[in-house]
């Protein structure tokens, strides 16, 4: 019987599984689409999806101006409210009725932005695991989103206001929470007060402080959280938000009069669409859709919960406590703790396993994980249980051996990247990582000035997409000299190419690969001494694109 139910909730979870696997197949081949007709109008760096958490910032920021300006002129009194947002909007309508319609459309590009943000964690499966935190802590921000937004609407106390609170007190009248019905506040005109109106602008301002402090709270566990984007997507959208606003300024829907029954009113779809819900169906059925959702999705990281792979190891008589891993680590993973071991260092690494996503990350940033170590067994300060070093340094040679020709070019690529099987050919070897950063860039060094291959290519996420967050921006910052550890002043810039792909650029990687090998072919063998590079020559500039020569295009 055990052995029946265990089989049976084994098939349950593998169904779930397949179910959620479908979801966010299709959902990422629909982002895919439209991030590839953005990235060709864009370029990689400035496409607005790869930064959607930090876009949620900004616009939360625009939100937060437009509303201060706004306050400076806002009565906080029934006749007052709608009387003193007319004026805003007509009276001072170069100033005042811009910053209104900013304000109202700031707030809706916040809620598109979020559930974009959202949907896409989702279908790129950031959510499980280590990640659950980030996950759960967001989901409750919606909530906050939301009531933020929509205790906006009330203030204007026009008909929507009316519409918005008759509604929401029957919503909440609902639960068995308030011995008297909040319905009644709304009966008449009578019925409401001034005082009324000061606690709704006290609300409407502690709302979203406390939407602030959730937003903390939610990049607390990522390292170097990205919370501005670009700055052309800062003025790019902050341009197409002031011209929207100027064509378009955001209008009142006539007073508010609670004795009359509001018949028609224009809801704002991106706050308000429960709200025609809770009005035809019943309340309880929009409690339903609002917590069965929540719940859903709070659980949605345990359906099935994601195994992490093997969490890094530090191993301590190899550590010397340089502290590059804790710097580099994404997810906060590493702390350095003081020395216990009695070796003549200061501190030493540890890790979280709780916090590991097992990137790998570290193990690119520690000087001691070099191939040319002399050492009998070759073991790093913080190395990957699954991926060792030592694995890594005789994959590398495996791969290399049989390559022939003067263009051989050996590629490392990151798993959660574009699929690189196809690359490998005759004269090109193929060594697939956690992330393009777990290879620290002595493996490079190695490579080229050991002829194991006459090139090295770094194969990583699209700019600003990293699956890890960080591992495109440290590789690149790794080769141009500016992170430690840094790739030697004596290998051949030209002889090393990247390219930061999403999974639809593989024709674009075959033709960079391609031309990569013809100009290894002009080239000849490597020589000591041969090709020096500009020292001081920075990658960025190619940030997001494939480049041919890490060095040379800055
Ligand atoms: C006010 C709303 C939100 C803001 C301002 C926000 C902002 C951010 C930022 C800035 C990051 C870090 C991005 C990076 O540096 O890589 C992030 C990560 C994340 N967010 Fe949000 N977010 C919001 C809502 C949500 C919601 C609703 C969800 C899902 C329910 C969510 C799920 C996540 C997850 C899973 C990550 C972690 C990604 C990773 O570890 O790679 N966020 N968010
Ligand atoms: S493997 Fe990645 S997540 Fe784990 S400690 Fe290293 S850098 Fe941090
Ligand atoms: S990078 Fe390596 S040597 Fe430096 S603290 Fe981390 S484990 Fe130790």
């Amino acid at each position: 019987m055990l052995r029946y139910l265990v089989a049976q909730s084994g098939d349950e979870i593998f169904r779930r599984r397949a179910l959620l696997k479908t979801i966010q197949r299709s959902g990422r081949l629909a982002f895919t689409l439209v991030e590839h007709a953005f990235d060709h109008a864009f370029g990689p760096r400035i496409n607005p999806f790869y930064h959607l958490g930090a876009l949620s910032f900004f616009f939360f920021w625009v939100v937060t101006a437009s509303g201060i300006y706004l306050f400076i002129f806002f009565e906080t009194s029934i006749e007052g409210a709608y009387r003193s947002v007319e004026y805003l909007t007509h009276e001072q309508w170069y100033l005042g009725s811009v910053a209104r319609s900013l304000h109202r459309y700031a707030s809706d590009a916040m809620v598109i932005v979020v559930l974009l943000h959202l949907a896409r964690e989702f279908v790129l499966d950031r959510y499980r695991g280590v990640r659950w935190y980030a996950w759960i802590t967001g989901v409750l921000l919606l909530w906050f989103l939301y009531a933020s937004g929509i205790g906006g609407y009330w203030l204007v106390w026009d008909r929507l206001a009316q519409y918005i609170a008759v509604v929401t007190a029957e919503w909440f009248d609902w639960l068995p929470i308030f011995g008297e019905p909040m319905a009644r506040n709304f009966l008449n005109n009578a019925a409401v007060s001034d005082r009324f109106f000061s606690l709704l602008s006290f609300l409407h301002i502690g709302i979203p402080l406390f939407l602030l402090l959730g937003m903390w709270i939610h990049i607390l566990r990522i390292s170097v959280a990205k919370t501005n984007p670009p700055r052309a997507i800062m003025i790019g959208t902050l341009l197409a938000l002031t011209v929207l606003s100027a064509l378009y300024p955001a209008l009142s829907q006539g007073p508010a009069d609670l004795d009359t029954v509001v018949s028609v009113v224009r809801p704002d779809w991106f706050y308000l669409a429960l709200y025609p819900l809770i009005d035809v169906w019943s309340p309880g059925v929009a409690w339903g859709i609002a917590g069965g959702g929540t719940l859903l999705l709070m659980i949605l990281p345990w359906l099935p919960r994601r195994r992490e792979a093997a969490a890094a190891v530090v191993s301590l008589p190899n550590c010397n406590g340089c502290g590059r891993c804790f710097a580099d680590c994404p997810y906060s993973a590493v702390i350095m703790l003081p020395r216990t071991d009695g070796l003549p260092y200061d501190s030493q690494a540890s890790v979280n396993p709780d916090l590991c996503t097992a990137c790998g990350i570290c193990v690119g940033a520690c000087p001691t994980a070099t191939p040319f170590r002399r050492k009998t067994e070759l073991i790093a300060g913080i190395d990957m249980p699954l991926l060792a070093i030592r694995t890594i340094r005789e994959k590398t040679l495996t791969a290399t051996t049989k390559l022939e020709g003067q263009d051989r070019v050996l590629v490392y690529g990151c798993q959660p990247g574009i699929d690189l099987t196809g690359l490998a050919q005759k004269g090109v070897g193929v060594l697939t990582l956690p992330c393009v950063a777990a290879l620290t860039p002595s493996f490079i060094d190695f490579v080229i000035t050991r002829h194991h291959a006459d090139g090295v290519m770094l194969v990583g996420c699209a700019a600003g997409d990293c699956y890890h967050r960080l591992g495109v921006d440290w590789t690149e910052q790794r080769l141009a000299g500016q992170r430690d550890p840094y790739l030697r002043g004596r290998v051949p810039r030209e002889r090393i190419a990247t390219a930061w792909v999403a999974p639809s650029g593989a024709k674009r990687l075959t033709q960079a690969l391609d031309a990569f090998r013809s100009r290894l072919r002009d080239m000849g063998p490597y020589q000591k001494g041969g090709s020096l590079p500009p020292p001081s020559a920075s990658p960025s500039s190619n940030h997001g694109e494939v480049s041919d020569a890490a060095y040379r295009l800055g």
